[in-house]
């Protein structure tokens, strides 16, 4: 219980305390949201504090062109707001002796959506992973996938047919199982909204059949049985050249003249008995 009590007083003292450093700054706007060029203002309202300088930080990172030196007032200048310039600024007074006084400022803009491959293959019956990424501030809250089928949208509810949907609020993957060369091909759309809105990408995906996964392979096949084929035409035809080319040199006549000479022979033999 005592614990209890020391750590209220000490919520207590550090609520307060943080509470009586928040309004010695002010600061204009207090947020920006989907404008496409601001100016971020910060005021030291007790003027009696002893400033060296100020500076400001965009998501924790020092902007080096926003140093200023001995100012009550600090400005920040943002003069086409994209999703890169979006996030959490902080405009930073130094004092002499205490602590720095901060007041932050949340530029938020619609989320910049991207599809990670713009175009995307699978093999018939392969799974397909598709995928989109979003930057910016604030991340998406919500992602959808659409399939564009005739010029309409047709949403892809999670886990039904062979769809799966996996979400963050910076990316979005959306699953198909058991692709279907005739209804999977085609455009498919992301979109991450955000508070202020939505913004999409497409991604376009080719179903190859099975058969296609295996063309490079049967061109190799073909190839070979081709060279092989040739190969053993050009040696069947070499053979009966080498054959007229030996009754040209006079193959048959040898033949004809061995049996006249073996008939010689046998003739010679018969005069020799
Ligand atoms: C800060 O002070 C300047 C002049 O001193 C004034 O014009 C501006 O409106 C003030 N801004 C805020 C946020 O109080
Ligand atoms: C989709 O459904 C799966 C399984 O039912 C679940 O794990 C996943 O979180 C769901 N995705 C979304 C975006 O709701
Ligand atoms: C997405 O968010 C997770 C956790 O919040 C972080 O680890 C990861 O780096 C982020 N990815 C990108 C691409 O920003
Ligand atoms: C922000 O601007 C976009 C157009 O740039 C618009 O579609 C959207 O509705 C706006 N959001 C709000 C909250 O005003």
């Amino acid at each position: 219980m005592k614990l209890l009590w020391a750590l209220a007083a000490l919520l207590l003292c550090c609520w307060r305390a943080d509470a009586s450093t928040g309004p010695q700054v002010s600061a204009e706007p207090s947020e920006v949201s989907n404008q496409t060029s601001a100016v971020l203002t910060c005021n030291i309202t007790d003027s009696s504090l002893p400033i060296k300088g100020s500076y400001w930080t965009h998501n924790d990172k020092v902007l080096d062109n926003s140093k200023s030196s001995s100012s009550k007032y600090a400005s920040y200048n943002l003069e086409k707001i994209t999703y890169q310039q979006s996030g959490h600024y902080e405009c930073v007074f130094e004092t002499e002796t205490g602590p720095k006084l901060k007041r932050a400022i949340e530029v938020k803009t619609l989320p910049h959506v991207a599809a990670y491959k713009r175009s995307e293959h699978g093999n018939e019956n392969d799974k397909s992973v598709l995928t989109c990424v979003a930057h910016g501030y604030p991340l998406p809250t919500d992602w959808m996938w659409y399939k564009e089928e005739g010029g309409e949208q047709k949403p892809i509810v999670n886990s039904t047919e062979r769809y799966e949907i996996k979400s963050t609020p910076n990316k979005t993957m959306l699953t198909i199982e058991d692709l279907n060369i005739e209804t999977d091909g085609g455009s498919y759309l992301c979109y991450g909204t955000n508070e202020l809105g939505q913004n999409k990408d497409a991604i376009f995906l080719r179903v190859r059949s099975r058969l296609a996964a295996l063309w490079p392979f049967l061109g190799i096949v073909a190839e070979v049985i081709i060279l092989v084929t040739v190969i053993f035409i050009y040696e069947k035809r070499r053979k009966p050249d080498d054959i007229t080319d030996d009754d040209d040199s006079g193959a048959a006549p040898l033949k004809s003249n061995s049996t006249t000479n073996h008939k010689d022979k046998n003739v010679r033999q018969r005069n020799a008995n």
